[in-house]
């Protein structure tokens, strides 16, 4: 962490309030924590906005595995990107159903393109990619 900067911020008495009762309920133990998170929330939006930015991130997938060739199809997908994917979980949820976690990592328009593929998917029930960061510069 850098050099600490205070601010003051001029805020709505009743925006303010609403802000107070939702980081409570989030379990912040004040303001300054929450500024910071929403802040570097919008950071690592804005990352994955510059499509030649390099991201981190999650894609989750939930399919019937008896759909016809689908864990073929969507094994194949991820063979393809091997440099994308870094990982996977793989939970068989019940007797029909399994649920897919891959870490993805890479350039932001590719890692896009990845997520979307898979979700796309004919078969795959539920699909989101969940962006982040490696937190370098945050
Ligand atoms: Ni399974």
């Amino acid at each position: 962490m850098g050099k600490l900067s205070r601010i003051g911020v001029a805020i709505d008495s009743e925006l303010l309030k609403r802000f107070d009762a939702l980081i409570a309920k989030r379990g912040y133990v004040n303001r300054s924590e929450a500024f910071r998170d929403l802040i570097r929330d919008v950071l690592v939006q804005t990352t994955w906005e510059s499509p030649d930015s390099q991201v981190v991130g999650t894609v989750t997938l939930v399919y019937n595995h008896h759909v016809r060739q689908l864990s073929d199809k969507l094994t194949g997908m991820q063979h393809e990107y091997h440099h994308n994917v870094l990982s996977t979980m793989h939970v068989h949820l019940d007797h029909d159903h399994c649920l897919e976690v891959l870490v993805v990592k890479g350039k932001a328009s590719v890692v896009q393109r990845v997520a979307d593929s898979l979700i796309a998917t004919k078969g795959v029930k539920h699909g989101r990619l969940a962006i982040t960061t490696s937190g370098a510069g945050l």
